[in-house]
């Protein structure tokens, strides 16, 4: 019996456009067409131990780093969902070099561009272990009816209209924000439907997790290295002992810090210089979620929404997360 009561991820978008007058429905349609993919993706991933789609596709991608066989089927589910949509004029993602234009009647009059990483954590994959989809989606500045351009792409983390992710974890869970909030929703695998079971969520102001890569800690800042020693003493200034968690997926590490308090990083380290994630679909949209919920982000410079990018796979360092606990780090790292 589907319980009546529960809102599916379309029902809550219908609802959220019926009270703008002015929206026309194609955000909603676009996150609808991205809730289809990650159904599929999700089936896909469930599936991993079973059958042989396991093990490295035998290409590497732009960024020079092994691609599994999912991470393609993942990026091809979502370009199908948004070729085929009413709603998105182009793309870009991780696994492809340059952004994609797309140029059939209907997408050269739509008015969003979508990036993503189609798999994060793809390393866990093998290993059973939580991975997710990341998504950032902002409205084209160059007029409808043309094919988009770099500009409409390469547009500061602030601008961006909605952000979200996917995580095939426990269960399976997509979480997107807008201006007006973020909101969680479990898929129901008996009726293969997301339905609303976080609304309005809320980064708690302070925590006890720290989540960062222990083995390059000899890599880190010496401001860094100071707040984590921080992290695991019982200071006056942290609180701590903290709890360390880190799993290597991003989406499962930032997803528990959002829910639970906590503090993400991904410093630059000496083998990597500007940072391993990337600014444009991993941290401009967790930046966005978690501002959105409460939190703060910033590449230990400045927020990380105020960053121009240049280049639509441009590395970042990030921090991320509680924003007393940013307030914390900020003591021993200042921002510059
Ligand atoms: P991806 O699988 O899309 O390449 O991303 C992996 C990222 C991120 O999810 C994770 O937080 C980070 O890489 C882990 O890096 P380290 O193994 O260097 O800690
Ligand atoms: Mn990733
Ligand atoms: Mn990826």
């Amino acid at each position: 019996m589907v319980n009546r009561k529960v809102l599916t991820l379309d029902e809550f978008t219908i609802f959220q456009k019926r009270q703008f007058a002015s929206a026309t429905g194609e955000l909603s349609g676009l996150l609808r067409d991205i809730g289809l993919a990650s159904k599929r993706i999700n089936v896909e991933v469930n599936k991993a131990g079973l059958v042989d789609i396991l093990g490295d596709h035998g290409s590497t991608n732009v960024q020079g780093e092994e691609v599994k066989k999912l991470d393609i089927y993942a990026n091809d589910q979502m370009i199908r969902v948004l070729q085929h949509g009413i709603s998105c004029a182009g793309i870009g993602s991780e696994e492809i070099d340059d952004f994609v234009i797309f140029d059939d009647e209907v997408s050269l009059n739509s008015k969003y561009v979508v990036m993503f990483d189609p798999l994060d954590g793809s390393g866990n994959i093998d290993v059973n272990i939580s991975i997710g989809t990341i998504f950032s989606v902002f409205k084209r500045i160059t007029p409808l009816g043309t094919p988009v351009t770099k500009a409409d792409f390469l547009q500061r983390g602030d601008r961006q209209v909605a952000a979200g992710y996917v995580i095939y974890g426990s269960s399976t869970m997509l979480v997107y924000a807008t201006r007006r909030g973020v909101n969680g929703f479990t898929l129901d695998p008996a009726i293969g439907e997301f339905c609303l079971s976080h609304p309005n969520i809320k980064c708690p102001p302070t925590g006890n997790i720290y989540s960062v890569n222990h083995g390059n800690y000899y890599q880190y800042d010496k401001g860094i290295q100071e707040y984590i020693n921080a992290c695991q003493q019982k200071t006056k200034s942290t609180g701590g002992p903290y709890t360390q968690r880190y799993i290597g997926s991003m989406v499962a590490d930032v997803h528990r810090n959002l829910l639970k308090g906590g503090i993400f990083m991904y410093p630059t380290t000496r083998d990597k210089p500007k940072g391993k994630l990337r600014l444009m679909y991993e941290c401009n949209p967790f930046a966005f979620i978690v501002e959105m919920a409460g939190g703060r982000a910033t590449d230990g410079k400045k927020r990380i929404l105020e960053v121009e990018p240049n280049d639509l796979h441009q590395r970042s360092a990030l921090f991320i997360g509680s924003p007393l606990m940013m307030d914390e780090l900020e003591k021993y790292y200042p921002l510059a």
